[in-house]
């Protein structure tokens, strides 16, 4: 056993907390994982992961390093009136919309090391662009715990606390505006006779191939040109495109989940 394992209590153990557990590296971090009483969750948790569950998760607090709530935003404040007795200087994380490093710091004790993670569905596949914001009091050594921790769910970026408010919206909302085009070119390619699992893989792949293409750093305005030729065939759709505003499009839908955000945190 690595002596030098870092003891991680979960506080949540629905989605979000089974996509980290299970890109967590087991020989870096021990994992212990506490509910709101689902017993049928706890024990397929244990099963599926291979990781230590309790019903007490109070009486484990002192012996953690860190700390990852993986509740709903509604949830925590009672959690964290809870914490504040039995911190001990815990790096404590959240996951919740809404909930930022300044949130956690007015609820825990002075000097508490908080961070806010914001991950997207895409993480129960390894494949999430999470966002991350540190508090006040997080050493280096805990930021790359935090860092070895997310690294199991995809991509990671650090960014302010203001900025994930921010960009929660194209992040985490805008996956949901990709699978509304995606809805549109499946319906218009099963018009051609293919089959559901032709069309969907048609259009994943092609989805895919963009965001690779996209990777490499690539201008989008320079991809799209590569792709239509002046007066050819694409030039023609990407026309209706512009013409319609697709930009002023996805700024407003972008604008409407900050507002709404806005008005639930
Ligand atoms: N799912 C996503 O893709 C996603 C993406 C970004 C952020 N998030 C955030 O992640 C957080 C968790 O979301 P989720 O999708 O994992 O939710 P979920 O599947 O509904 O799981 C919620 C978990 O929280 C536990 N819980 C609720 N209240 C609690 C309490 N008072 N004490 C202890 N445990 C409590 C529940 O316990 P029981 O097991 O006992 O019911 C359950 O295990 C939310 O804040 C959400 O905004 C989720």
């Amino acid at each position: 056993m690595n002596n030098n394992k870092k003891h991680v209590l979960f506080i949540g153990a629905g989605r979000m907390a089974q996509a980290l557990i299970e890109g967590v590296n087991k020989k870096e971090f021990s994992i212990l994982v506490g509910n709101n009483g689902n017993e049928k969750r706890l024990h397929d948790v244990r099963e599926i992961y291979d990781v230590e569950t309790t019903n007490h998760w109070q009486q484990e607090v002192s012996m953690m390093d860190i700390i990852i709530l993986a509740l709903p935003p509604e949830s925590h404040d009672s959690i964290l009136a809870d914490l504040a007795d039995l911190m001990n200087g815990q790096l404590v994380i959240t996951v919740a919309a809404g909930i930022g490093p300044t949130y956690l710091e007015s609820k825990l004790p002075k000097g508490t090391p908080v961070a806010w993670v914001m991950p997207n569905t895409a993480a129960k596949l390894g494949k999430s662009m999470t966002l991350y914001a540190l508090g006040q009091n997080v050493k280096q050594e805990q930021q790359d715990w935090l860092e070895a921790l997310i690294n199991g769910i995809g991509e990671f970026e650090k960014v302010t606390e203001q900025q994930i408010h921010e960009l929660t919206a194209v992040t985490g909302s805008a996956p949901a505006f990709i699978y509304r085009v995606a809805e549109a070119l499946e319906k218009i390619t099963l018009e051609s006779g293919v089959s559901q699992e032709q069309a969907r893989k048609l259009v994943a792949n092609m989805i895919a191939g963009s965001a690779e293409m996209l990777k490499t750093n690539a201008d989008p305005a320079e991809l799209a040109d590569e792709v239509a030729t002046p007066g050819g065939s694409t030039a023609a759709g990407l026309e209706v495109l512009d013409t319609n505003h697709l930009d002023h499009l996805m700024i407003d839908a972008i604008e409407a989940c900050r507002q709404k955000a806005m008005v639930q945190d």
